[in-house]
């Protein structure tokens, strides 16, 4: 575990929540097996949702695919020089109405977000690196996917085995070696 981004917390927590964190320097010599990707996916798939509605939908693009190519082509461009080692990028979407009402589910991001924090948890606990990034464009995405009606991109998680801080460049290359921090729970709690 990288010690420089473990969370050190006043109070204790799961190992494996402060070892999560936002990586960018990945290995361009180990890729992520689809078994691994769909383990991900089956992590995320067992979140809690409203209604149990289920919003979320994923694309998965490994390496080597031309999924891949096309999400990366997507990201803005302040992630794409250290998103080019990614092993994989998973697209995160929501479907925006309820399937049986057809209203708008006020919850879908929210849901995404609890199925994406499982996802990155799962992935750290495989040793697998992950950042998610709002950082895309996401009409972008919309066309090169044909993605439909009532269909919303929302993030972009890239995945990777860790690799050393050093291959990044600058701004990247400090932000890998900053430690984490986070606002006090004084500040949280109403
Ligand atoms: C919705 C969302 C969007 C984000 N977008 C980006 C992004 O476009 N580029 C980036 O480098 N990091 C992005 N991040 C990563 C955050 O900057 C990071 O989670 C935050 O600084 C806390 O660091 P940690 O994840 O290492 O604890 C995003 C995170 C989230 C949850």
């Amino acid at each position: 575990m990288n010690q420089l981004k473990k969370a050190h917390t006043k109070y204790p927590v799961l190992e494996l929540i402060q070892n999560r964190w936002s990586a960018r320097s990945f290995r361009t010599d180990k890729d992520i097996s689809m078994d691994d990707l769909y383990t991900l996916i089956e992590a995320g798939s067992w979140a809690a949702s409203s209604s149990n509605e289920q919003p979320w939908k994923f694309i998965l693009a490994p390496r080597g695919s031309e999924q891949y190519q096309k999400v990366y082509d997507a990201l803005m461009d302040g992630n794409k020089p250290w998103c080019k080692n990614a092993a994989a990028f998973i697209v995160c979407l929501i479907r925006t109405q309820v399937e049986k009402t057809g209203k708008d589910n006020f919850y879908a991001m929210h849901d995404l977000g609890l199925a994406n924090s499982h996802i990155l948890l799962q992935a750290t606990s495989m040793d697998i690196a992950c950042h998610p990034m709002a950082g895309i464009d996401k009409n972008k995405l919309i066309e090169v996917f044909n993605i439909p009606e009532g269909i919303k991109p929302a993030v972009v998680i890239a995945l990777g085995y860790l690799d050393e801080a050093q291959k990044l460049e600058e701004p990247f290359l400090t932000r890998e070696l900053t430690p984490r921090n986070r606002k006090s729970l004084e500040e949280i709690i109403m």
